[in-house]
């Protein structure tokens, strides 16, 4: 057996570590860009924290602020124009998962020449800027991971950008910054660190470390992620879910994620449907339809969501994992079907032939032909019954 394993230079972790961003970024020049989104680090403080940390250590930093929840291709080429002419040396993102996917695109096109799409399958000449990811939510893993997706809107598609160039220097993972998360930013980006953890699991590319991070990270988002979502400031459970996020994050950097998350990123393209709720929408149905693909490891998963399997067969156990993500969705307060969210029957063929097209999907445990997404869409648009 043998296999890679690649992860950012350095991870640091804890309460108060976000003042350390100074400190750090100075090993690479006195130029910082710091990456930030619509107003929410400027509300919670987050942003005042960082810039202050990064003067008081003597860099100099220019803002790029405005990120956008799906960053397109226009907000990273602006981005990666202002590196440019302020000649940054060193970039840090300080935000949710598309602040520091679209930190990551700029960081790569202020080196080097063209636009984003050109790098889809080719990987730069230059080397890229150095980055410093710093995520105020705990879901995306996208400080630890080598990729970026970005929205191309001309031609109506998300772009996966992935290769090790991408993998942030450094993660800086501060719990406290967490804390100021909204109800329903809590609840999704939660469910999408839960499906990568899931996904890296039963991915065909799935390794023993992976398996470890994976399986780490599924205990600690099961036990904790209810308790985040209605006590947001309980800092422990916020502390278990950042760990929890990252960990997923290093699993499917590593293993890849699959069928979801090929589903999930049609229903953001063409319904706007926000990465995190449409993983969490498809999540049970594209697991009941896996199961018999690998029941073992649907019975080591529903262990690790919190379920108790002494006694019970193999296929009994399998099924508890099912049941055990249900009752998830339904316990964290978000829609709960498809349909809820302003998702159109007419769409589903459309989005089943995008999904069957991702590269995620060859890893998926069990194959899918069109009927089957068709299928799941479908599932997934009449939505989760139950209290
Ligand atoms: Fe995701």
């Amino acid at each position: 057996m043998a296999f890679v394993f690649q992860c950012p230079e350095k991870i640091i972790f804890g309460c108060g570590v976000a003042s350390e961003v100074g400190e750090e970024a100075r090993r690479w020049g006195e130029r910082v860009l710091l990456v930030v989104g619509k107003g929410s680090a400027r509300r919670t403080g987050a942003l005042d924290q960082v810039v202050e940390a990064l003067v008081q250590s003597g860099l100099t930093v220019s803002i790029f602020e405005g990120v956008e929840s799906d960053p397109s291709t226009d907000t990273v080429h602006r981005g990666a124009d202002l590196a440019r002419e302020f000649q940054a040396q060193v970039v840090v993102a300080l935000g949710g998962g598309s602040v520091i996917d679209a930190a990551k695109a700029i960081a790569l096109l202020a080196t080097n020449p063209g636009r984003c799409s050109d790098y889809e399958r080719k990987a730069p000449v230059n080397s890229v800027l150095p980055l410093i990811a710093i995520p105020t939510t705990a879901g995306t893993g996208s400080e630890v991971t080598r990729f970026s997706v970005i929205s191309d809107l001309d031609r109506k598609v998300k772009m996966v950008l992935g290769g090790s160039y991408l993998i942030p220097k450094i993660a800086l993972l501060d719990p406290l910054l967490t804390v100021s998360m909204p109800h329903e930013v809590t609840a999704a980006t939660g469910m999408d660190a839960l499906t990568h953890a899931i996904e890296a699991y039963l991915s065909t590319r799935a390794q023993p470390d992976t398996d470890l991070l994976a399986l780490s990270a599924v205990e600690l988002i099961a036990a904790n992620l209810t308790q985040a979502v209605y006590n947001p400031q309980d800092v422990e459970a916020r502390s278990a879910m950042l760990l929890g996020q990252y960990r997923a994050g290093l699993a499917f950097s590593n293993a890849s994620v699959a069928l979801v998350h090929s589903m999930s990123r049609p229903l953001g393209v063409y319904f706007g449907v926000l990465h995190g709720l449409a993983n969490a929408l498809l999540l049970p149905h594209v697991m009941a339809y896996n199961r018999p693909a690998c029941p073992e490891r649907f019975a080591v998963l529903a262990h690790a969501l919190g379920e108790e399997t002494v006694g019970l067969s193999i296929r009994e156990a399998s099924l508890k994992a099912v049941q055990a993500v249900r009752n998830l969705v339904l316990d964290i307060g978000i829609p709960r079907s498809l349909q809820q969210v302003g998702v159109k029957e007419e769409s589903f063929e459309i989005m089943a032939k995008d999904a069957l097209e991702a590269q995620s999907t060859q890893f998926n445990p069990r194959r899918p032909q069109m009927d089957d997404v068709i299928t799941l869409y479908w599932e997934a648009y009449q939505g989760l019954k139950g209290n």
